[in-house]
């Protein structure tokens, strides 16, 4: 792998027989939409996150004040906030991760394309933003509908010449999340030990719970299977129905975001056997650019993709059904960008 940036707190330091070496290497984390729903509550949980240094809260209003709040907590994390166009380079600058959760939320008897219309365009001036000023930092997307913000975000880093795919992931944690805790709740086994694989996409029947793949292995009926998988697919409108129009999953979402970050930070450490599923670009289903699937993260973001498990007839069954609707969402995205 190439020489990774040095944010600007990392020190040169001179060693006895002169050699010069990096004293402290920064993890600066910068947050797109930090005052939000999501954003808030994510800050807070990367302020407590021992492997940031530095986290720079970016939104188009209200950020200095999310940004003196949370920087009189006593811990290690430098909080600085950043508020409006003109103040995004100081955000991103020497950020090694770049979460984004800009956007707009759903209401209830929407969809996550319902979104599109406003959040296509913000994901694509924040990434145009970060090709310019953070260009090899890694980009976790959470902005709705991710089945083609991510298709935005890589036309906008193609088209500037700094796309980098490995570097590049639509954040489908939260799916992982609520699966496990429906497994475990379902099957009165302890959360902490179950990990559900999730792929194909975040939305609607995109979502695809690999129930035949949980550990520790566990056996559903087919009717068990039927009402899990159906759940998580809509769990995300379970909440929005319950908050009855005050938005969708924020706690949740940045729950999920933050051991999407945390891992990623994990992988650009040098930390091995670090997996998560996300949304990447990917061979694993043809036909598509994109898909979600557990993803191995390295010192440069995405260090591998395993090839899919076997599946089950009824797994193989949703899979053959969502790569079109995957397909659609990808072009969308494309179309937009090239637009
Ligand atoms: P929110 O409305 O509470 O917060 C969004 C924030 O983005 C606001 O503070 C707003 O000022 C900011 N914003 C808007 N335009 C911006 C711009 N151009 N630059 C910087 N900031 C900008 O919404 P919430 O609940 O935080 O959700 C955010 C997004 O996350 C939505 O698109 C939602 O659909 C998505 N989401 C994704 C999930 C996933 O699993 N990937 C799960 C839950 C939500």
């Amino acid at each position: 792998g190439g020489a990774r940036a040095l944010c600007a707190c990392s020190r040169m330091r001179a060693t006895r027989r002169g050699r010069l070496v990096v004293a402290v290497r920064c993890s600066k984390v910068a947050i797109l939409g930090a005052s939000g729903g999501i954003g808030q509550p994510l800050a807070l949980l990367l302020k407590m996150n021992k492997n940031v240094t530095d986290l720079a809260l970016y939104d188009i209003a209200n950020t200095a004040g999310v940004a003196a709040d949370l920087s009189h907590c006593n811990t290690g994390v430098k909080v600085t906030g950043y508020t409006g166009e003109e103040e995004i380079g100081g955000a991103l600058a020497g950020a090694q991760l770049v979460v984004i959760p800009a956007g707009v939320p759903r209401k209830p008897g929407m969809t996550r394309d319902d979104l599109f219309s406003i959040n296509a365009g913000i994901v694509k001036s924040l990434v145009e933003a970060c090709s310019k000023h953070c260009p090899g930092a890694v980009l976790n997307i959470i902005s709705n509908p991710v089945n083609s913000t991510v298709a935005i975000a890589a036309e906008v880093l193609k088209k500037a010449g700094v796309y980098d795919p490995k570097k590049l992931l639509g954040v489908t944690a939260l799916d992982v999340v609520r699966a496990n805790t429906f497994v475990a709740e379902a099957k009165g086994l302890d959360v902490k030990d179950v990990d559900v694989p999730v792929i194909g996409g975040h939305a609607g029947i995109t979502i695809l719970p690999l129930l035949s793949q949980v550990s520790p292995s566990v056996s559903f009926t087919s009717s068990e299977i039927e009402g899990l998988t159906t759940r998580i697919q809509n769990a995300g409108t379970e909440v929005v129905e319950a908050k009855a129009g005050a938005g969708s999953a924020t706690l949740s979402m940045a729950y999920a975001a933050a051991r999407m970050a945390e891992s990623t930070l994990l992988g650009l450490k040098g930390e091995s056997n670090v997996m998560e599923c996300a949304f990447v670009e990917s061979k694993v289903a043809e036909g598509l650019s994109y898909f979600a699937s557990k993803v191995v993260l390295g010192p440069n973001g995405v260090a591998d993709i395993p090839p899919l498990p076997a599946l089950s007839p009824y797994e193989q069954q949703c899979l053959d059904k969502l790569i079109p609707e995957l397909a659609k969402s990808e072009a969308k995205g494309v179309a937009f960008a090239s637009a």
